[in-house]
């Protein structure tokens, strides 16, 4: 894809709907947005250091945060990272799905040394998503992919989003529509079989892989386990953050959730009815036309009312304490 650098960038110089396309452009070494069911990943063929050292290059994300490799099936995920009997039993309960397992790196993988970062484990998943699986399935590689977002800002749930993003850098996108869950995957180590632990909540909960596991998973914060990418800054709309409000002041956004009587000129409900599925696809959709009409509206800050703690309400609730810390 030619990058246009005098005139801003339109919807049809990047953004195409033939997978072939996107399969050719990963051959050659070329990063590429795609869909997948949680956000859209910006994707390079795993086995090539180049095209990794773009993704970092073009996401301006810090070289010692790790990517996610992206497998078609079982088979190449063992031959990627070493299973135990915690992978297999999530494996053949959820997968493909969105959630990713954190593992010992086989030692014959083929996967670039650039996509563990360093660590001696490395994070694999099978997407749901049929568009990127037809990728996988015609490329017959595996890809890594991050969030298809400069490092630091709200990650994409529409090729829009993407090319908003990265304006006249953005690379070349496969539109897929709207993402099904809307938030990125959940992150579990298992590394140790003893203390599964979940470095990132996600849409396939903690209580779900507790019960297949017949054990207690760990998080994050109870364990010294943590995953590098937790650290930085994320989710940013260059606004802050007020959160547990159940009003908005004038110079303010409101971002509503389920019923509410209060009513203001700039706002957005998340979900009327309540239903926290629902809120999770919406999130980052709302967080991204809530900065553009920030902008318009020359709005301050922006109002957010709670989210309970349960289910999925409990990876919303993270993703917006992290982006309220930017
Ligand atoms: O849903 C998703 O997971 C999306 C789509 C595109 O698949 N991808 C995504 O990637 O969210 P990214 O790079 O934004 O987040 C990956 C997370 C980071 O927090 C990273 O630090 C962590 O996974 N991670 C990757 N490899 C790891 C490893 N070996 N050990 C610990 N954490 C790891
Ligand atoms: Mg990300």
């Amino acid at each position: 894809m030619t990058s246009k650098t005098t005139s801003k960038s339109s919807y049809s110089d990047h953004i195409v709907s033939d997978v072939w396309i996107a399969v050719e452009a990963l051959r050659k070494g070329e990063c590429v947005a795609l869909p997948t069911e949680t956000v859209y990943g910006l994707a390079a063929d795993a086995t090539n250091d180049k095209a990794i050292a773009k993704i970092y290059e073009l996401k301006q994300r810090p070289q010692f945060n790790p990517l996610i490799v992206h497998v078609p099936d079982i088979i190449v995920a063992q031959q990627t990272v070493q299973f135990n009997d915690n992978a297999f039993k999530l494996a053949k309960a959820f997968w493909p799905a969105p959630l990713t397992f954190v593992l010992p790196i086989h030692p014959d993988s083929t996967v670039s040394k650039l996509a563990a970062a360093g660590l001696d484990t490395l994070a694999v998943r099978i997407p749901a998503d049929r568009t990127m699986h037809s990728v996988l399935k015609k490329l017959d590689q595996s890809v890594v992919a991050p969030s298809a977002n400069l490092s630091g800002t709200a990650s994409p749930t529409t090729a829009q989003h993407v090319l908003d993003s990265f304006g006249n850098n953005a690379p070349l996108i496969l539109d897929g529509g709207a993402c099904e869950h809307g938030l990125e995957s959940t992150v579990i180590d298992l590394s140790d079989p003893q203390k599964p632990t979940l470095l990132r909540p996600g849409p396939i909960t903690i209580e779900q892989i507790s019960k297949v596991l017949g054990q207690t998973v760990i998080t994050s914060q109870q364990s010294k386990i943590s995953s590098p990418g937790m650290l930085e800054k994320h989710y940013s709309i260059g606004l802050p953050l007020r959160l547990n409000a159940h009003t908005a002041e004038a110079d303010e956004f409101f971002l509503a959730f389920g019923k509410t009587s209060f009513s203001h000129p700039h706002s957005i409900n998340l979900s009327e009815s309540g239903n926290l599925t629902e809120a999770a696809a919406n999130l980052f959709s709302a967080l991204h036309d809530i900065k553009n009409k920030s902008i318009k509206a020359k709005l301050k800050k922006v109002a957010i009312m709670p989210i309970p703690m349960e289910g999925i309400g409990i990876a919303i609730n993270d993703r917006l304490n992290r982006a309220a810390k930017t």
